[in-house]
């Protein structure tokens, strides 16, 4: 592996801050989803989360242990600006400026993402990414960020899988703001591939040597039987072509050209289309779909055939298709890659002597950062990898039943123990384990 490739764990704002309630912080759609009764397993909430606002610096020092070169995290907007634009909350601010002064005292490359699904609540009340507006909104708060950690911070996301909160959020309601609508999701589409645009602009002029990209959900949409090839198709050019397209080759997939051409005004795609330094690739696994008439969007996702391993949590395991995503960005796109998020889910537990013994995470590990060997043997330009996620966190609408850290977290007294995938990982990044 290339010295200068940058080993890394990813993690995002709502899912581990907790802190909810603190620091002149304003509300999210996520905390207001969580408090609509059936939304979340188990009622969970991201109120307390992993404490990581309080936790911040032991937090680190688990990063420095396991040897990342980097460490990628969003900052919460309605942290930093309560109701979404105008007067900044210096205590939120402040938060992040402790994070990334931490993180460059440990040696270790802060990578913030701007947007990773807790819009300010305050704005989904104007419509959200409905509303053309948000466009400006995002571009004026890219400005603060930019203005504020610019000097420290060089390599910026604008968006991580924007694909998949537009799918959850506003075509197949399991998100919030929770809408099925086919109309209202194309529309949603196209203002958040504006705000990416925006953004892009916004870091480049205020940020010297700045480092930009987007995060992008990529995984193969495959057709559960022979006849729901359609809905495959379908899916594909929503999840995996709806943002890249437009943003790095300045169009539409051809599925979704006739849904969305009459939001376009002119100019749109070259606002959209503005360069970039890399492509940020999340990826798990394939995902299969079936045709179904009754749901908002004709498509549905169906259970993977039977020749598949599980994961704990029931995603199927399917190394290749990992490497063929590489190999298949590498050739649409030509951006150099960064894998910001790859991991798996399960319900770990400790054992008596208190160890976690995830051998199911290790062998995942091993073997999708092999493929990601053999892409780069095959010429895709993959310049690091980060695993999602340092700890244990909230998963969105499954709470915090699903487990994908490397450190364990007991949420009954937030102590962190490190698992063996964290020892695994850890060995790998320093060159002692040959995969
Ligand atoms: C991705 C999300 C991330 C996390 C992982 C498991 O889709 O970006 O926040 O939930 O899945």
């Amino acid at each position: 592996m290339n010295a200068d490739f940058i080993w890394g764990v990813s993690s995002s704002s709502y899912q581990i801050e907790g802190g909810a309630r603190e620091g002149g912080r304003g509300l999210s759609i996520w905390d207001t989803f969580c408090r609509q009764p059936g939304r979340v397993a188990n009622g969970d909430t991201g109120d307390v989360a992993c404490d990581h606002y309080h936790r911040l610096s032991e937090d680190i020092t688990l990063m420095s242990d396991l040897g990342v070169g980097a460490y990628r995290f969003s900052v919460a907007w309605p942290r930093v600006l309560p109701v979404g634009y105008g007067q900044a909350n210096e205590a939120g601010l402040a938060f992040y400026d402790r994070l990334v002064d931490a993180l460059l005292a440990a040696d270790i490359e802060p990578w913030l993402c701007l947007y990773h699904w807790d819009l300010p609540q305050a704005l989904q009340d104007m419509g959200g990414w409905t509303s053309r507006d948000s466009v400006r909104w995002f571009a004026d708060y890219a400005t603060l960020i930019a203005r504020r950690y610019g000097g420290r911070v060089k390599r910026f996301a604008t968006f991580n899988e924007p694909s998949v909160f537009t799918l959850l959020g506003y075509g197949v309601g399991q998100h919030p703001p929770g809408i099925k609508d086919s109309t209202i999701f194309v529309q949603a589409i196209h203002h958040v591939n504006l705000a990416h645009g925006a953004a892009v602009d916004v870091l480049r002029s205020l940020v010297p040597a700045a480092s930009i990209g987007a995060i992008h959900c990529q995984q193969p949409c495959l057709p559960s039987t022979p006849e729901d090839k359609t809905a495959a198709e379908l899916l594909d050019a929503y999840w995996n072509g709806a943002f890249a397209d437009p943003q790095y080759l300045a169009c539409y997939p051809p599925l979704l050209r006739e849904h969305i051409e009459s939001y376009i005004c002119c100019g749109d795609l070259d606002r959209i289309n503005r360069p970039v330094d890399w492509f940020g690739l999340n990826h798990y696994c394939p995902i299969f779909v079936k045709a179904d008439p009754d749901s908002s969007l004709g498509f549905a996702s169906a259970e993977p055939p039977g020749e598949f391993t599980r994961s704990g949590i029931g995603w199927p395991i399917d190394p290749n298709a990992f490497r063929d995503t590489l190999l298949a960005v590498h050739k649409r796109y030509r951006l150099p890659i960064y894998v910001l998020e790859n991991g798996i889910g399960s319900h770990d537990t400790r054992r008596d002597d208190g160890q976690i013994v995830d051998d199911h995470r290790i062998d995942y590990l091993r073997n999708y950062t092999g493929a990601m060997d053999s892409a780069i043997a095959g010429g895709a330009d993959v310049r690091g990898y980060f695993v999602w996620s340092l700890l244990d966190n909230f998963e969105w609408a499954s709470g915090y039943d699903p487990r994908f850290g490397l450190v364990y977290v007991d949420y009954s007294t937030q102590q962190r123990f490190p698992k063996a995938s964290f020892r695994w990982y850890s060995e790998l990044i320093r060159g002692g384990r040959r995969r």
